[in-house]
C-alpha cells in the first residue's frame, strides 16, 4: 500500500526517551542498572497509592471514571481553584497534545524555548501547527525574544519552569513584565513539571496562592485576611486567564508508569479540551494512585529530601573532579564532561549507568542526569571516573 502521509506529519522525528533498564539488561546481560536519565522519583511508588490500587485491582473488568471526579475535584480543592478549572491526562503529555490539537491547524503557530521540551515541537506538528523555536539566553528562556517573537499567528507559548533540559528558571517579576506584553488572546503554556523541586523562593509558581489573592485583591475593595482565606479554601481567581498550568504527578509523585498530568487553566478552555481528549484517558488505577499520592505528604517530602541530598552530593563530588556542573531548580542536571557527551553515554552503560545525552539538545560535551538513591548516585561517581580516565 502507498502511504498518503501528510507532509507536517513527515516531519516529526519521533521522541526518544530515555533508555530502558530492561532494554539495557537485555543488551549487556548486567543487573543492578542505575538510571539517572529520564528524571524520575528514585523513592519508589508512594505506599498510600500502592495500596489504594491493591483495593481495586479486582474490578479492572468496568471503565474508569471518565470524569475523574474524585482526582479532579482534589485537585481543585488542593489548589483553590474551581471543578471547572481542572483537567487530568495520560501524562502532561496528553493535555499538551490537546492544547495543540484544539487550538492551532494549519497557519497558526506556537513559540517555545529551543531546546526545552521536545514533545512541544511533536505535538504542534502532529496538529499541523508550525513551531517557532525561540532559542535560550545561554542556559535561560529568554522571555523578551519570546514576548518580541509574537506575531498575529501566534496562538500559544510554552514557557517551562524549571526548563528541561537546562533546570534555568524565571522569577514572578520576569513573568510579569512577560505577560505585559502578550497580547489578550495568546495562550501562555505555563510547564511546571518539575517545580516542587525548585528551591529558589522567588520562582514563579503559576499556582502559588499568595500570588494569586494579590492579584485578585488589586481588584476587591474590602480587606481579606490572606491566612483565613487560604486555610478556608476559598476559591481565588487563577493569576491570568491567558495562562495555562501544566503539572505532573511522574516526578515529585513519583507515578511516571502510571502517567496522570493535569492541567489548570480557564474553564473555557478546560470545556474545550473535553470535546477532543478520549473518554477515558485515564485509566481507572492511574486515578485512583495519584489521589492517593496527593495525601501523601511523607512520601512527597521524602522524594524533595532525596533529591535535594543527591544533587548536592553529585554536585559536589563532580566539582572535585574538575567537571563544570549547571546550576538546577529541578530534579535534574547538565555537567559538561568535555568530551563528546554521546561517547561518554555510551561507555557509562558498560557500567549500567544510564544518562542522557545533551548532543542532540545543542550541549555536544553535556550530559544530563537526575539523582539517584545514595548508593546509585556512587555508583554513578565511580564509574564516571573511570569513563572519563580512560
Ligand atoms: C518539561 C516537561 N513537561 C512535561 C513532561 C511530561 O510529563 P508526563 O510524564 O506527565 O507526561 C516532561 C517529562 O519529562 C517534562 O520534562
Amino acid at each position: 500500500m502507498r502511504l498518503n502521509v501528510p507532509d507536517y506529519i513527515m516531519s516529526i522525528k519521533p521522541y526518544e526517551p530515555g533508555k530502558p533498564i530492561d532494554e539495557l539488561e537485555r543488551e549487556y546481560g548486567i543487573k543492578n542498572i542505575v538510571k539517572l536519565a529520564s528524571n524520575e522519583n528514585p523513592v519508589g511508588t508512594s505506599p498510600l497509592a500502592v495500596k489504594a490500587i491493591g483495593d481495586h485491582l479486582a474490578t479492572m473488568n468496568r471503565y474508569p471514571d471518565g470524569s475523574a471526579f474524585k482526582l479532579t475535584a482534589k485537585l481543585a480543592e488542593r489548589f483553590n481553584v474551581k471543578y471547572e478549572n481542572v483537567i487530568v491526562g495520560n501524562g502532561s503529555d496528553d493535555i499538551i497534545a490537546l492544547l495543540a490539537h484544539a487550538f492551532l491547524g494549519t497557519g497558526r503557530e506556537a513559540l517555545m524555548p529551543l531546546p526545552s521540551f521536545l514533545m512541544y515541537e511533536i505535538s504542534v506538528r502532529a496538529s499541523g501547527g508550525t513551531p517557532v523555536m525561540v532559542t535560550l539566553n545561554g542556559l535561560s528562556l529568554d522571555l523578551d525574544a519570546l514576548a518580541n517573537s509574537v506575531t498575529e499567528k501566534t496562538a500559544m507559548i510554552f514557557l517551562t519552569n524549571p526548563n528541561n533540559p537546562t533546570g534555568s528558571h524565571f522569577t514572578t517579576t520576569e513573568f510579569d513584565a512577560f505577560m505585559a506584553k502578550i497580547p489578550s488572546d495568546v495562550m501562555v503554556i505555563v510547564d511546571e513539571a518539575y517545580i516542587e523541586f525548585a528551591r529558589d523562593p522567588n520562582i514563579f509558581n503559576s499556582l502559588n496562592v499568595e500570588n494569586r489573592l494579590r492579584n485578585s485583591l488589586l481588584n476587591r475593595t474590602e480587606v481579606i485576611d490572606l491566612e483565613s482565606v487560604s486555610t478556608a479554601r476559598e476559591i481565588i481567581p487563577l493569576v491570568d486567564s491567558r495562562v495555562i498550568s501544566l503539572r505532573t504527578f511522574s516526578k515529585a509523585y513519583g507515578l511516571a508508569g502510571f502517567r496522570v498530568g493535569y492541567g489548570i487553566m480557564d474553564s473555557e478552555i478546560v470545556s474545550v479540551l473535553h470535546r477532543i481528549r478520549q473518554p477515558f484517558n485515564v485509566n481507572s488505577l492511574a486515578q485512583i494512585a495519584a489521589a492517593a499520592a496527593l495525601d501523601d505528604y511523607g512520601f512527597f517530602e521524602l522524594g524533595i529530601k532525596t533529591m535535594h541530598k543527591g544533587i548536592d552530593y553529585l554536585v559536589k563530588e563532580l566539582s572535585a573532579m574538575g567537571i563544570k556542573t549547571f546550576p538546577t531548580q529541578a530534579n535534574f542536571f547538565l555537567l559538561d564532561v568535555k568530551r563528546d557527551a554521546t561517547e561518554v553515554f555510551k561507555e557509562m552503560l558498560r557500567y549500567g549507568i544510564i544518562t542522557r545525552s545533551m548532543k542532540s539538545y545543542g550541549f555536544p560535551s553535556c550530559l544530563r542526569i537526575s539523582a539517584g538513591l545514595p548508593n546509585e548516585n556512587r555508583a554513578f561517581i565511580e564509574a564516571l571516573k573511570k569513563v572519563i580516565s580512560l
